[in-house]
């Protein structure tokens, strides 16, 4: 806010305190307004602040003064319910966003307003910082709120610091601390497992608390993601509804109540887990709590999800405006069985394709332990002198060679206990001393909070570019959960241990980053166990999932599309699946595209088939990567699911059609409306992807407007005989 914005709220909270009596001459209310939303905080005569308001903008921010009077809700009892970040042990009797031990051992807190101030980040972008303290100790929050005017995204967040005289025990350091008002919220919230990820489930919210977190570590989002929708008043649809999407930025443990108070209000505590993470805090330090980002919609979740989506595109994904590799991988084509010999075929099978990249995945590493299973080598990252003896610079040297680039894997957070580093570093391995080992996928974590451990695992990514300066392409996989949490390096410190790690990898991905800005990097988790905001800063995309079954993926990919965009979607052809080759590749090709078969297992029309599907993406991958996404019919509604990419112009579009339920002869049979054209404009539709000798039943020679294409839609002519369609879609000028 202005100076001079700051003075006009100032001003009219006087002239209300004249008309209504009610408000003290220290009311001050602060809106943080974007384009069409607004979440407005408000210090009350007694100093505490307080969320009054998450909504639509009004047009006279004036009157935001004013919301608080037309809620007639039952006695709030400590007037602390919309605080805006509830501290604990005072007078407070609902759920906390801190809780503290001073260093006398005192456990309350009662956190008054100091100041805020307001500064421009970059165009669009504000940030408005509050500056909180407790009254009795020295004691501080500063609690950050960073708007994005255009996409009505809002990042938020809180820093925690003292002066008292040694350490402070931070019990509980939420990031966040919403409060909305409401008639009844639905939570959609999403689990899994391996090869399961994202899979929604939606309910209604009861008064008390309901928790989705991580207690695991690494790959924390293995059983379930930050990431949740809300909806208000009833379950939102796509284009209708109140709805918030949010997550957390933190690539551990989180944790995100909703609690319904008795109010029957929302309050929403989202932040890194305090599970076994007692925080000991020096005097003078900061405690930075990671931010959660949301979006709030009145549009339903199509339009927050394109909101979230452009937000990650312009401000979050690394290189979001760039471009994208497809690839060849071999992980499913060989697993750990392969040589020089077979990797060299495989870079012309990558030539043939036409795909940028071949990407070489597990098991080139570890000679005394050498890496031919899943069981060894982990933390041995020379490479397995059987299989490449030559080295990883002869074949980034080959793949160069034969007109491709070449990139590689990597689980530098992880070790086997077969393998050298294990033997020589115990001291780096997350193990509890006088415990048993207790292994998943036969490893273990190592311990990152160690700086040590940190340097060796920034010199492994640096000694791959070092020694092949052609590398194109990582793809970072974490495989693991971490069990018998425990720190060698932090001593008498445990219960930082699981903030530590995080913190730790990040550092070491701020230290790849500064001397490789842009080379790509996908974040893997042995599937989606790790896809978040937090890690997103520092990888050009993700992998979803293992399970690569086209069917499957469809429902997995639709779900990511809540909140992720498709340029950050690997998506790869593979084996999986009983579909032909064409629903398979349709499928991937909505998301960044990546292939992982035998070609030589191919027959002619599928090889050809693939080639000409690499050539149409490449016409495509545009609109796909940076156009804004429509979510047309849903695999969970109808028997078929349509997916829909148009470019900011709306002179281009493409959508995706599959066949998700074949019983009784399904077929599309209702046009599918379209969304996001010009009215006014006309357009050319065709089919693409078309599979060698057969024929499209879609007449290119047609010209229709956008209106019709929006009210009256097309039909994709989707059946047993068809079961992916994709539909080019361009303006006739
Ligand atoms: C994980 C990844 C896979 C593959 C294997 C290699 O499971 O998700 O894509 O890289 O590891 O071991």
């Amino acid at each position: 806010m202005t100076i001079k914005q700051h003075f006009t709220y100032l001003k009219f909270t006087i002239i209300l305190i004249a008309t209504f009596g009610k408000l003290s001459a220290q009311v001050i209310t602060i809106p943080i307004e974007t384009s069409s939303k607004a979440v407005v905080l408000q210090v009350g005569a007694d100093k505490q602040l307080r969320t009054i308001y998450m909504g639509q903008k009004l047009a006279d921010s004036k009157e935001y003064e004013s919301i608080s009077n037309e809620y007639k809700q039952t006695e709030d009892h400590a007037g602390l319910l919309n605080s805006a970040y509830t501290p604990s042990g005072a007078r407070n009797l609902v759920e906390p966003a801190i809780t503290v031990t001073h260093t006398d051992g005192n456990q309350s807190l009662d956190l008054r307003y100091v100041s805020h101030e307001v500064k421009t980040v970059s165009e669009g972008v504000s940030l408005l910082t509050v500056t909180l303290q407790d009254n009795v100790y020295n004691f501080y929050v500063t609690l950050c709120y960073k708007s994005y005017n255009k996409n009505d995204v809002i990042e938020q967040w809180s820093i925690i610091r003292h002066n008292e005289k040694s350490s402070v025990t931070l019990q509980k350091f939420a990031s966040a601390n919403l409060h909305i008002k409401g008639n009844g919220f639905w939570l959609k919230q999403f689990h899994g497992d391996w090869a399961k990820e994202m899979q929604p489930e939606e309910s209604k919210l009861t008064h008390g608390i309901k928790t989705i977190d991580s207690k695991l570590g690494t790959r924390a989002n293995l059983f379930m993601p930050s990431v949740f929708a809300i909806s208000m008043g009833s379950p939102a649809h796509e284009d209708e509804g109140s709805v918030l999407l949010g997550g957390l930025e933190w690539s551990g443990n989180f944790k995100v109540d909703f609690e319904v108070d008795n109010q029957d209000n929302l309050r929403l505590i989202a932040g890194m887990n305090n599970y076994a993470s007692a925080y000991k805090l020096k005097a003078g330090d900061e405690f930075a709590t990671p931010p959660l980002v949301y979006t709030l919609s009145n549009q339903g979740t199509g339009y927050a999800s394109r909101n979230l989506q452009s937000w990650a595109r312009n401000f979050k994904i690394l290189e979001g405006k760039g471009n994208r590799l497809t690839l060849l991988n071999n992980w499913e084509a060989t697993y750990f069985d392969f040589n020089e010999q077979k990797l060299g075929e495989l870079l012309k099978d990558t030539r043939k394709l036409g795909v940028d990249l071949f990407l070489l995945d597990d098991g080139w590493f570890g000679n005394n332990y050498p890496r031919n299973g899943d069981n060894a080598g982990l933390g041995d990252w020379q490479e397995n002198r059987k299989k490449l003896p030559n080295g990883i610079a002869s074949i980034a040297r080959q793949a160069a060679a034969d007109g491709v680039k070449f990139g590689i894997w990597i689980e530098p957070e992880m070790v086997n206990p077969k393998s050298n580093l294990y033997k020589n570093h115990p001291d780096w391995v997350v193990k509890q001393p006088k415990r048993d080992e207790y292994y998943f996928r036969n490893q273990l974590a190592l311990d990152l909070s160690n700086p040590k451990v940190q340097d060796f695992v920034y010199h492994i990514v640096d000694s791959l570019f070092i020694k092949a300066p052609s590398l194109a392409y990582i793809k970072w996989d974490c495989n693991a959960v971490i069990y018998n949490a425990y720190s060698v390096y932090l001593k008498s410190e445990q219960s930082n241990f699981y903030v530590e790690y995080v913190r730790g990898l990040y550092k070491v991905l701020q230290k790849i980053r500064a001397k490789y800005p842009t080379v790509p990097i996908m974040l893997c988790s042995g599937g989606g166990g790790r896809v978040d905001y937090g890690a997103l800063q520092y990888f050009t995309e993700f992998w979803p999932s293992d399970n690569t079954d086209p069917m499957e993926r469809i429902f997995i990919q639709w779900n990511y599309s809540y909140f992720y965009p498709a340029i950050a979607t690997s998506a790869h052809v593979t084996d999986w699946g009983k579909q032909p080759i064409k629903f398979r590749t349709d499928v991937a090709m909505m998301g960044k595209l990546g292939f992982d078969i035998v070609l030589d297992k191919l027959s002619s029309s599928d090889m050809q088939f693939c080639q000409q599907a690499v050539v149409n993406y490449n016409s495509i991958k545009e609109v796909i990567w940076h156009g804004d996404q429509y979510r047309l019919r849903s695999p969970y509604e109808h028997n078929m699911a349509s997916m829909m990419y148009v470019d900011e112009a709306k002179t281009s579009a493409v959508i995706f059609n599959y066949l998700v339920n074949n019983r009784y002869g399904e077929s599309s049979r209702l046009p599918v409306k379209l969304k996001g054209l010009d009215p006014q404009k006309r357009y050319r539709i065709e089919e693409v992807n078309v599979y060698p000798g057969t024929r499209t039943s879609i007449n290119s020679n047609f010209q229709l407007s956008g209106d019709f294409l929006m009210n009256v839609g097309i039909n994709p002519d989707v059946n047993a005989q068809r079961t992916s369609v994709i539909l080019k879609i361009v303006q006739v000028k």
